[in-house]
């Protein structure tokens, strides 16, 4: 099953709703909501009242991808009816599982990001909690980035650890991606795509987001 996540960091911010609501009438699978706080890096993009801004239009629901310290302090604030994953970074979590478990205790599915120099054994002791695996194929805090190609390697390791073991999370990549390396990377066991120049810089968004859902697998 091949999702697409278009991240909003690349939307024009003037004209956010109307963008998002295209975009999730074209298909997209979910919203991307890109949180980032100056200080786990390098760039502050935008808070929940963003987000929830966009609640009573029609949207695909929430993917939340915080890229900030000290991440519980603020989950609650992004529990919305419509946020199905919060994402937290394995290297901003001291307690990872306690933080798993505050997001699952809100009722939303828990995910955990990881850096491009994270290996996917940091999660070892995790893997059976959580629901999502955010594999970043660029250093976070900047749409536009180049793909850094080791991340096919974290993906194949994470979908044949889930098959062996039975674990149920889902593999979701984050940087880079387009509709030149999207096929690569579904092949190599990934379900839940990130894109979000390659989405928004295109001239017509519907019609760019029906060529990322053509491109995976049903
Ligand atoms: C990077 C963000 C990404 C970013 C992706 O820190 O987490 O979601 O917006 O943008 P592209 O697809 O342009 O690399
Ligand atoms: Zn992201």
């Amino acid at each position: 099953m091949g999702k697409i996540a278009p991240s909003i960091l690349s939307a024009d911010f003037s004209k956010l709703g109307e963008q998002v609501e295209a975009i999730s009438r074209a298909g997209a699978d979910y919203v991307h909501v890109d949180v980032m706080d100056g200080h786990f890096v390098p760039n502050i993009s935008f808070g929940s009242a963003v987000m929830k801004s966009l609640n009573r239009l029609e949207t695909a629901p929430y993917d939340v991808h915080l890229m900030i310290e000290n991440p519980d302090a603020y989950i609650a604030d992004f529990v919305t009816e419509k946020t199905e994953f919060i994402v937290v970074h394995q290297e901003a979590c001291r307690h990872l599982h306690r933080t798993v478990q505050n997001i699952k205790s809100h009722g939303i599915k828990a995910g955990v990001a990881l850096n491009p120099a994270t290996p996917v054994s940091t999660l070892e002791c995790i893997l059976d909690d959580i629901d999502l695996v955010l594999v970043m194929s660029v250093n976070p805090g900047f749409g536009g980035q180049k793909f850094i190609p080791g991340a096919l390697e974290k993906i194949k390791e994470l979908d044949r650890l889930r098959k062996e073991k039975d674990y149920n999370y889902v593999i979701e990549i984050d940087g880079g991606i387009s509709l030149d390396n999207i096929k690569t990377v579904s092949d190599a066991g990934c379900d839940i795509f990130v894109a979000g120049s390659a989405v928004f810089k295109a001239e017509n968004l519907e019609k760019r987001i029906c060529e990322f859902k053509e491109a995976v697998p049903e």
